[in-house]
C-alpha cells in the first residue's frame, strides 16, 4: 500500500478539533483509494509555547522539512496575547512558512451550491464566483527588516515594519499565479499599491516582465483599495488574484465572506517542494473545545493536500464531492446556520462527510 509521511500540527483553539475531523476523513478515503498516511504530531503556536517555551521548536521544523506534506490546524489565542514579537504563537506559523519556503499561498473561493443565500452579499452578485487568491507568503511586510519596537531621538516610543521585496521573490510567485491562471479561465489580476509604494512599483514591473511568457493569460493590474471594493461589487469578474503578503491576508478574509463563512475556506501553501495545508480561519478561542467549529475548511485543505502534494486527485475529488453534497443537503455548522436552522456540531458534520463518502463509493465503482 502507498504510504505518505505527514507532519500534523493541530495548534491552538479549534485547531485540534478540525484537524481530528480532517484525518478521520482522510483515513477513510485512504482505505477507499489504497493509501495510508504515516502521521507524526508536533506542537506549534501557543501549544508549543506552553510545552517548550517557544512557538516552533527546531525539532518540529525539521520534522516538517522531512515530511511529504504538513497539515496545520490554527494558532493563537487570548492566553498568549500579552507575548511580544518572536514569542507570539503567530511567529511560529510565520517561521514555519519561511522555513519550508512555501512562498505561494493559494486560497480558492467558490460558492457551494446551497450557500448562495448565506453570504452577506446578494445572491445575484455571487453567480459565477470562482476565484483564487495567490498570496505571497514568505516576504513583504510580515518579514521585512528592520522590524520591531524602538524609541525616537525625542524619547517617544515608535515601531517599524518594513515592506521589502526583491525581484526574484516577485518573479517566482508570479510564475505560479500565471500557471494557475493558464489552467483556469486565463485571467490574472495583480494587486498592489503602485500609486504610493515603491515595493508595489517593482512588483508591477516584474509582473509585466513575466507576463511576456504567458501571452494566453489576460493580465490586469489593480490597486488594493479598488480590489477591496471590486470584491464586493463584482466578485465574479475575478479569476486569479496575485498579491503581496499582507494585502493577500486582508483580501482573502474579505473574499471568504462570499462563500458565507470563513469556515469554508481552505488553503495550500506551496513552494518548489512539499506543501503546507491549513484552513484560512483562525483558532476561534471563543468556541474552542466545544465541538462547535465548522471542520469543512480543514477537511477541504486536506483534499488540497491530497491533490497538490501527494498526487491523489481522485481521493481529493471524493472529499470535495462529499463536502459539497453535505452542504447541498442543508447541513450547516454554527457559523452558517440561520436563526431557526439547526446547527450541527463538528462531529456531526464530520460524520455526514464520512457517510457521504461511503455513499459515493457505493455508487461509483472507481471509488473502491
Ligand atoms: C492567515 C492568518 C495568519 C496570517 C496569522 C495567524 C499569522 O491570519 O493565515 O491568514 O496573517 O498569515
Ligand atoms: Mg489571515
Amino acid at each position: 500500500m502507498k504510504s505518505y509521511k505527514i507532519v500534523v500540527l493541530p495548534g491552538d483553539g479549534i485547531g485540534p478539533e478540525v484537524t481530528k475531523a480532517t484525518f478521520e476523513v482522510i483515513g477513510s478515503v485512504g482505505k477507499q483509494f489504497g493509501f495510508e498516511l504515516k502521521t507524526e504530531y508536533h506542537d506549534i503556536g501557543g501549544a508549543s509555547i506552553d510545552r517548550h517555551g517557544i512557538p516552533l521548536t527546531d525539532d518540529a521544523l525539521s520534522a516538517c522539512k522531512n515530511a511529504g506534506a504538513v497539515f496545520l490546524g490554527a494558532v493563537g489565542g487570548t492566553k498568549w496575547d500579552h507575548l511580544e514579537g518572536a514569542l507570539r504563537p503567530e511567529s511560529g506559523l510565520l517561521a514555519l512558512r519561511k522555513g519550508l519556503n512555501v512562498y505561494a499561498n493559494l486560497r480558492p473561493v467558490k460558492i457551494f451550491p446551497g450557500l448562495e443565500n448565506y453570504s452577506p452579499l446578494k445572491a445575484e452578485l455571487l453567480e459565477g464566483v470562482d476565484l483564487v487568491v495567490v498570496r505571497e507568503l514568505t516576504g513583504g511586510l510580515y518579514f521585512g527588516q528592520p522590524k520591531g519596537p524602538g524609541t525616537t531621538e525625542a524619547g517617544l516610543r515608535n515601531a517599524v515594519d518594513t515592506m521589502v521585496y526583491d525581484e526574484n521573490e516577485i518573479k517566482r510567485i508570479t510564475h505560479k499565479a500565471f500557471e494557475l491562471a493558464r489552467n483556469r479561465r486565463g485571467k490574472l489580476t495583480s494587486v498592489d499599491k503602485a500609486n504610493v509604494l515603491a515595493s508595489s512599483r517593482l512588483w508591477r514591473d516584474v509582473v509585466n516582465e513575466v507576463s511576456a511568457q504567458y501571452p494566453d493569460v489576460e493580465l490586469e493590474h489593480m490597486l488594493v483599495d479598488n480590489c477591496a471594493m471590486q470584491l464586493v461589487r463584482q466578485p465574479a469578474s475575478f479569476d486569479v488574484i496575485l498579491t503581496e503578503n499582507m494585502f493577500g491576508d486582508i483580501l482573502s478574509d474579505e473574499a471568504a465572506m462570499l462563500t458565507g463563512s470563513i469556515g469554508m475556506l481552505p488553503s495550500a501553501s506551496v513552494g518548489d517542494k512539499g506543501g503546507l495545508y491549513e484552513p484560512v480561519h483562525g483558532s476561534a478561542p471563543d468556541i474552542a473545545g466545544k465541538n462547535l467549529a465548522n471542520p469543512m475548511a480543514a477537511i477541504l485543505s486536506g483534499a488540497m493536500m491530497l491533490r497538490n502534494t501527494l498526487g491523489e486527485p481522485e481521493a481529493a475529488n471524493a472529499i470535495e464531492q462529499a463536502v459539497s453534497a453535505v452542504i447541498e443537503n442543508g447541513n450547516r455548522g454554527a457559523d452558517l446556520a440561520k436563526p431557526g436552522e439547526k446547527a450541527l456540531s463538528t462531529n456531526e458534520l464530520t460524520e455526514k462527510v464520512q457517510l457521504k463518502l461511503k455513499d459515493l463509493a457505493a455508487k461509483e465503482p472507481s471509488f473502491s
